[in-house]
């Protein structure tokens, strides 16, 4: 017992365990995920719905988005962005790794009669075959990316862009991540929640790597039958260093802001957008 306490408080070596695309595969979890996703005043999977179409006008503006517009969305989620472009009349390809997300983008696509090629998939080993004007990345999911995932996809994204394509994300700053306290926690739950649909303890920790900035939520979960860990890592960067990474890897930050919504850029924001594009 005391083993097993020691190993659920226990801090990694940063990335040891990492299984963030559990969070949204897990059955359960996934479909909690869902419903924040589809939940107009919650943050937590997708933006809340003021902020999203504030984001979309403007990320359709960035490409003048018009019918001969191609637009890739990694990690799609359900749809909420890839569904709006098409509406405006662009052609759009979404991947992401979640079944239930994509069974409900899918859905919609069909319902609101949108030709939308959503792909279940991983995007970081999956070829993207295609060129695009626009990929995007966007609810700071490079952040949770390891140092070689992110290398191996800049590659597949300035590969995957037209000539003058852009590419458009948005990562956590290093505010952010001095704002994020570290916390050890269990909570007992006699029924369902979110991690569970059934009784169940759920142990997290939250870690801080303060040479790295990177931030580890450690959620262990126990049920009567089984124990599961979720390590989610996630990067925080400083401007410099995330215009560097990009400038390593053959792309020129053009433009940066506070946020995906265009907000000008402000240094203590808690977020970081840029519009990217291949150095020539
Ligand atoms: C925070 S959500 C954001 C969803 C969407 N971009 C939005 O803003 O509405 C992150 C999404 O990325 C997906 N995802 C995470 N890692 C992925 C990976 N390696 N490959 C494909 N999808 C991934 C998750 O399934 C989830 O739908």
């Amino acid at each position: 017992m005391f083993k097993e306490l020691t190993e659920i408080f226990e801090k990694p070596q940063p990335y040891m365990h990492a299984n963030s695309t559990e969070l949204w595969n897990n059955p359960h979890i996934s479909t909690q995920m869902l419903g924040f996703h589809l939940d107009p005043n919650n943050d937590a999977a997708s933006r809340k719905k003021k902020f999203l179409d504030k984001s979309i006008d403007w990320i359709s503006g960035k490409i003048n988005l018009n019918p001969k517009s191609t637009i890739l969305d990694l990690g799609c989620g359900p749809g909420l962005y890839a569904n709006e472009y098409a509406k405006r009349g662009a052609k759009v390809a979404g991947i992401d790794v979640s079944t239930n997300s994509i069974a409900y983008a899918n859905k919609k696509a069909k319902e609101d009669k949108l030709d939308i090629e959503y792909i279940n998939d991983n995007y970081v080993t999956r070829d993207f075959r295609k060129k695009y004007d626009l990929i995007t990345i966007i609810h700071c999911d490079y952040c949770v990316l390891n140092p070689d995932e992110r290398r191996v996809l800049l590659e597949k994204i300035a590969k995957a862009l037209e000539e003058d394509g852009l590419f458009i994300f948005d990562v956590h700053s290093d505010d952010h991540f001095e704002n994020v306290r570290e916390k050890r926690s269990c909570h007992y739950s006699d029924s369902g929640g979110f991690w569970s649909p059934e009784a169940h303890f759920v142990f997290e920790n939250i870690f801080k790597y303060s040479d790295e900035r990177i931030i580890l939520e450690k959620h262990t979960v126990i049920e009567s039958m089984k124990k599961f860990t979720i390590h989610n890592y996630i990067k925080c960067f400083e401007i410099d260093e995330i215009k560097k990474e990009l400038a390593d890897n053959g792309f020129h930050a053009m433009e940066d802001y506070s946020d995906i919504s265009g907000t000008a850029y402000k240094r203590h924001a808690k977020d970081i957008a840029l519009v990217a594009k291949r150095m020539k």
